[in-house]
C-alpha cells in the first residue's frame, strides 16, 4: 500500500504512518517512510522489513525531521525478499530523490542494465529501484518532476502505482498508475494519495479516483493529473460513504472477529434499495441494456479465493432461478485459455478489493472477446468496476482482516440479487416467487445474527482442536463450496492442512484419507429440502464414522436424525436450501479464528498473504 501526504501543519509523517496502519492488510513484509522539508539538503527515510511496529519503534529509537510533505509504503515482496534494504522507499538522485511503487516492473533487468551502463549504482535487487533511478535520470534531464514521472512512466511495462518526493520540490508529492490503485484524497489545505480511500479518510471524505495511465501532481493546495504523454487529464470526484470508525477493530480482538459481527449488517446493506413499491428488483445502477441481459445464453463467474466460492455458490441458485448456464472459472485460469465467449456472454467478475490483478486481466480477457462484464465489488473507486460495463457493489463496509468474511456474505447476496433480477427479467416459472426468495433474504441477516450468537461452542471446540494436523470438510450441492471455503479459512488462518470435497466424491478417493480420530466437518443440508440430499450426506456421515473419522457436523435446528452420527453439532436456523451457504459458513470462519487464535497467530495477516493481490 502507499500513502502520502503534503501539508503545512507539519504532520505528514503522522499522516503518512496512520495511512500505513490502515493499509497494512494489502502487504505487510516491511514498512518505509521517505520526508522532505525546505532547506533539506537530503530526503530523510527510515525503512524497516517485518510487520509496521518494527518501523514505528525504528522511527521513536531516532527521530525524523519535520517535514512538508511525506510518502509511506508497506510491502508484500515480489522482486528481492523482504529485507530491510529492499523495503521502500528507494533512493536515487544523491539521496535527493525517493520513490515508492507497488505492482512489478517487468522490463527491469533491461532498464536495469541500462542504467548501470550510464553509471547509476545499485544498492537493492528491487525492480522498484531501477524506477527510481529511471526518474532520477528523467529528472536530471527534463527539470520537472512531472515530466520525469511521465517519461518515466512510458519507458515502465507491467504494473505500478509509483509516488515520489524530491528536495527541490518539498511540498510536492507527483504519482503515476498503470493497472495499479491510486486515489486522491483533497483535503482543506492539504492532500493525500494513498492505494485505497482508507489510507485518508479520518482526515477527508472528498476523493478522486484516477483513470489508468495518468501521473498526479499535488501540493498543500492544488491538485494537477495529466496523461502520459504530459496532456492535461481529469479524475472523477467521489465522497466516500463510510467512515473511519468503520475501519476500526471497535472494540473486538481482531479486524476478522469485528467484520464476523458485521455480517448481519452486510447482508442488509447489500439488499437495500434494490425493489421498487411494487416488490420488483430494479437495479439502477446496472447500466446493460435489459434486451442485451435478455438474451444472455450463458454466464461465466470469474474471482480468486473466496470470491471465487461465493460464485461457486451463486451458479446452483442462478441456473435453478434462470435456467442460464453458469460456469465459475478462477480469473487466473480463464485469462490464459481460450475460452468460449461472444455477446451472449455475460461474465460477472467478483472482488471484495476490486483491484485483484488476476481478475482484472480476465475482465479485460472477456470484453476483448464481446463479453458484457458485470461486476460485483465491494469498494468504491477500485479498478475492477471502472472496467466493468456495470457493477453491483456490495456495500459490506472496510473488510480490513486478509482471510475475507463479510465479503463472501454480501458476495452471495448481490449474485442472488442478480440471479432474481435476470429471473425476473426473462420472466420465466420463478418471476412469480421473487417476493417471496427477497423476502426469505431479507430475514437472513437476523439468523446470521443468531449463528453468531451462538459461536461460545465453536470456539470452546476450536480451543480444544489446536494441535490438529489435518481437517477435512465435506458438502453437496451449495455446501459443496461453503466446505471449501471452510478448508480455506482453516490453510490461511491456522496455517493447517484442511480440504474441502464433494461429500459425494469421497468414495472415490478422498475416504482413504480418514483413519482413527480424523476430523471432518460436514454441511448437513436442510432435511426439507429436495433431491434426497439430506440423506445422502448422513449416509457419508456413516461411513466415515465407520472408519473412524470424528464427525464435526454443522446442521439445520431440529433436524434430529442427523444427532445419531454426529460427534459435535454446530446449529443452524432453518432456511430454505439455497439460502443456507449464508449460515453454514460461519461457524466454519469462527472455528478457523478461533483455533489460529489459540495457536498464538495473528488472524488478521496471516503468514504470506496480501488483502488485495495487485501482481499477477
Ligand atoms: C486474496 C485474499 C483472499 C481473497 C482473494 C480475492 O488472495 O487473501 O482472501 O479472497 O484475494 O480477493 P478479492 O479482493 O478479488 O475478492
Amino acid at each position: 500500500g502507499d500513502t502520502t501526504s503534503p501539508s503545512p501543519s507539519g504532520r505528514p509523517l503522522e499522516v503518512a504512518l496512520e495511512g500505513l496502519r490502515r493499509l497494512e492488510y494489502r502487504g505487510y513484509d516491511s514498512a518505509g517512510v521517505a520526508l522532505v522539508g525546505p532547506g533539506q539538503p537530503r530526503v530523510r527515510s527510515a525503512k524497516k522489513s517485518g510487520k509496521l511496529n518494527n518501523l514505528v519503534a525504528e522511527i521513536e529509537a531516532q527521530p525524523l525531521p519535520a517535514a512538508t510533505a511525506a510518502i509511506g509504503h508497506t510491502r508484500w515482496a515480489t522482486h528481492g525478499g523482504p529485507t530491510d534494504v529492499n523495503a521502500h522507499p528507494h533512493l536515487a538522485d544523491d539521496g535527493r530523490l525517493a520513490v515508492i511503487h507497488n505492482g512489478i516492473v517487468e522490463n527491469f533487468a533491461a532498464l536495469r542494465a541500462e542504467l548501470h551502463a550510464e553509471g547509476a549504482v545499485f544498492v537493492s535487487e528491487t525492480d522498484t529501484e531501477v524506477a527510481a533511478q529511471l526518474l532520477a535520470r528523467e529528472y536530471r534531464r527534463t527539470g520537472d518532476l512531472t515530466a520525469a514521472m511521465a517519461a518515466t512512466a512510458r519507458r515502465l511495462e507491467g504494473t505500478f502505482t509509483l509516488l515520489a518526493v524530491h528536495v527541490d520540490a518539498p511540498d510536492t508529492v507527483v504519482g503515476a498508475r498503470h493497472d495499479s490503485p491510486l486515489v486522491v484524497g483533497l483535503g482543506e489545505g492539504e492532500n493525500f494519495l494513498g492505494s485505497d480511500v482508507a489510507a485518508f479518510v479520518s482526515h477527508t471524505k472528498e476523493a478522486l479516483e484516477l483513470g489508468q495511465d495518468q501521473v498526479v501532481t499535488i501540493t498543500p493546495t492544488t491538485v494537477a493529473v495529466s496523461d502520459f504523454d504530459d496532456a492535461p487529464a481529469e479524475g472523477k470526484r467521489f465522497t466516500v460513504d463510510w467512515d473511519a470508525a468503520a475501519a476500526e477493530k471497535g472494540g473486538f480482538a481482531s479486524f476478522m472477529d469485528k467484520e464476523i459481527h458485521d455480517q448481519p449488517q452486510a447482508v442488509t446493506d447489500t439488499l437495500l434499495g434494490r425493489s421498487d413499491a411494487q416488490g420488483r428488483l430494479v437495479l439502477d445502477d446496472l447500466r446493460i441494456d435489459e434486451s442485451v441481459l435478455r438474451a444472455v445464453d450463458k454466464i461465466i463467474v470469474i474471482a480468486c479465493g473466496t470470491a471465487a466460492y461465493a460464485g461457486h455458490v451463486a451458479k446452483y441458485a442462478i441456473e435453478h432461478w434462470c435456467r442460464i448456464p453458469v460456469e465459475v472459472e478462477l480469473a487466473h485460469e480463464f485469462r490464459y485459455r481460450d475460452p468460449i465467449v461472444n455477446e451472449k456472454t455475460l461474465v460477472v467478475a467478483i472482488s471484495q478489493s476490486g483491484e485483484t490483478m488476476d481478475t482484472l486481466m480476465a475482465v479485460r480477457h472477456a470484453r476483448e472477446q464481446g463479453a458484457k462484464v458485470l461486476s460485483i465489488v465491494n469498494t468504491n473507486g477500485s479498478t475492477i468496476p471502472r472496467e466493468s460495463d456495470a457493477v453491483l457493489y456490495t456495500h459490506a463496509g472496510p473488510e480490513i482482516a486478509v482471510a475475507s468474511t463479510k465479503a463472501f456474505l454480501s458476495q452471495i447476496t448481490a449474485a442472488y440479487v442478480l440471479g432474481l433480477y435476470l429471473a425476473q427479467l426473462r420472466g420465466n416459472k420463478y418471476a412469480d416467487e421473487i417476493t417471496a426468495l427477497l423476502d426469505e433474504l431479507r430475514d437472513m441477516p437476523r439468523k446470521v445474527q443468531t449463528v453468531i450468537e451462538r459461536s461460545e461452542y465453536v470456539r470452546a471446540t476450536a480451543r480444544s482442536m489446536k494441535d490438529a494436523d489435518k481437517v477435512l470438510f465435506l458438502g453437496r450441492h451449495v455446501g459443496f463450496p461453503v466446505a471449501l471455503e471452510g478448508a480455506l479459512k482453516l490453510k490461511e488462518l491456522a496455517y493447517i492442512h484442511a480440504e474441502g470435497f464433494a461429500a459425494g466424491e469421497l468414495k472415490h478417493g478422498p475416504i482413504a484419507l480418514i483413519d482413527a480420530g480424523q476430523p471432518v466437518f460436514v454441511v448437513v443440508p436442510s432435511p426439507r429440502g429436495r433431491d434426497q440430499l439430506h440423506a445422502k450426506v448422513t449416509s457419508n456421515i456413516q461411513e466415515i464414522r465407520a472408519r473412524g473419522a470424528r464427525t464435526l457436523v454443522i446442521a439445520e435446528d431440529g433436524d434430529d436424525e442427523v444427532r445419531r452420527y454426529a460427534d459435535e453439532i454446530f446449529w443452524i436456523p432453518k432456511a430454505p436450501s439455497l439460502m443456507q451457504p449464508l449460515l453454514a459458513v460461519v461457524p466454519l470462519q469462527i472455528f478457523a479464528m478461533e483455533l489460529a487464535t489459540a495457536k498464538g497467530l495473528d488472524v488478521d495477516q496471516p503468514r504470506n498473504l496480501a488483502k488485495s493481490v495487485t501482481v499477477e
